[in-house]
């Protein structure tokens, strides 16, 4: 594997194109496409010039024609099953995140990675944006102290994105909380580690056409005395969709959106007042950096590396998605049980 181009294919063609020109620009062959929509495989095909006996409107077709890899951009209730296939076909999976819509295909997965001697990674793409990766790196040098509390955000407006309910993201399973919340949660996660006890409240007055809250806010309790916040919306009416994050700590305070040209670093001095101009770390802008996960899942495969989103946390970052809805619908606190591997 180690001299030769890694062979991907890819599974349906809309979020996956950004996973096509990712995969191109690490150097990868495309060995297929697949989308069931043949206008879609005819125009993307085209686009990016890949031969007729590369596309394909069936998966399967594509199981045992040589493939390495695929990256699976299929709808998210799709996940599973298409993991499970690929899989046990000894072909290395970058299955889209959410993980699963529910605990049952959670655990489906988890058992496939662990029984699989091909390797797979759930697309928590947030861990690969600039800015995330910054605030990550200032908070392990020790700039901000001891976090004490984190708050992120998914806020989006979905009213051209579900436009009837046939839209597989107004299945009543395809929260928002869970669909795009994941997002804000995994890095929550990344930053604060596992939410061990929640507590959600939900509003509905956006968008009528879907069958769950279209705003969530929950608080939670992470390890080490930290707390935290993170809000939903798949219906906002405002204007850029960066992920507003905060990450205060005891002695500084990181303000970072995932779309902005620059972090917000408030520190301290000796005393511990705090300094009055923050500093602006300028960070490159690139909220959606398919390439560098396409990068970090190639170099796990070939250097035989551990991959960081692996199933098992993917799960666990759906897991608190999914405890985050059950709170908000039960008005109970949740505790979440993140041991899959019982
Ligand atoms: N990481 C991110 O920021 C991000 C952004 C957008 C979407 N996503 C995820 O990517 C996945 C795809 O989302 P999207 O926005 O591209 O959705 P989409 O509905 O716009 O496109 C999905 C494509 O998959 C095709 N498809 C459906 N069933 C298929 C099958 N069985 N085999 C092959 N192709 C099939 C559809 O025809 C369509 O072209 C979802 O899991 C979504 O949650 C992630």
């Amino acid at each position: 594997m180690k001299d030769k181009k890694m062979v991907i294919g890819i599974m349906g063609l809309q979020f996956g194109l950004r996973h096509l020109e990712g995969a191109q620009a690490n150097g990868c062959e495309i060995g297929a496409i697949c989308d069931i929509l043949p206008e879609r495989l005819k125009e993307y095909g085209d686009q990016y010039g890949i031969p007729e006996e590369k596309r394909f409107t069936n998966y399967r077709d594509t199981l045992n024609i040589g493939l390495d890899a695929v990256v699976l951009a299929v709808p998210d209730q799709l996940h599973r099953q298409l993991t499970i296939d690929f899989l046990n076909a000894g072909i290395h999976v970058l299955c889209e995140k959410p993980l699963a819509l529910n605990y049952e295909d959670i655990r489906a997965i988890v058992e496939a990675e662990r029984t699989s001697k091909a390797r797979f990674m759930v697309g928590q793409i947030c861990r690969f944006t600039p800015a995330f990766v910054k605030v990550k790196e200032i908070i392990n040098s020790g700039k901000i102290g001891e976090i004490y509390y984190v708050e992120s955000e998914y806020a989006h407006d979905y009213l051209h994105i579900i436009e009837d309910v046939t839209n597989w993201r107004a299945d009543p399973k395809r929260h928002c909380v869970i669909g795009g919340g994941c997002h804000a949660v995994d890095l929550m996660r990344w930053i604060a580690g596992d939410p061990y006890e929640i507590t959600a409240y939900g509003t509905h007055k956006l968008m009528p056409i879907v069958p769950y809250d279209d705003a969530t806010v929950a608080i939670m309790r992470f390890p080490n005395d930290v707390i935290g916040k993170v809000f939903v919306s798949c219906g906002c009416k405002r204007t850029g969709s960066g992920m507003r994050t905060l990450v205060y700590g005891t002695k500084g305070t990181i303000l970072c959106t995932s779309n902005a040209k620059t972090i917000t670093v408030w520190t301290t001095d000796e005393a511990g007042n705090v300094n009055k101009e923050p500093e602006e770390v300028e960070v490159e802008i690139n909220d959606h950096n398919n390439k560098a996960e396409i990068a970090a899942f190639i170099d796990a495969i070939v250097n035989d590396k551990p991959i960081v989103t692996n199933a098992i946390e993917g799960a666990k970052s759906a897991l608190a998605c999914l405890s985050i809805v059950e709170s908000a619908e039960t008005h109970k606190t949740v505790f979440p049980d993140y041991s899959f591997s019982k």
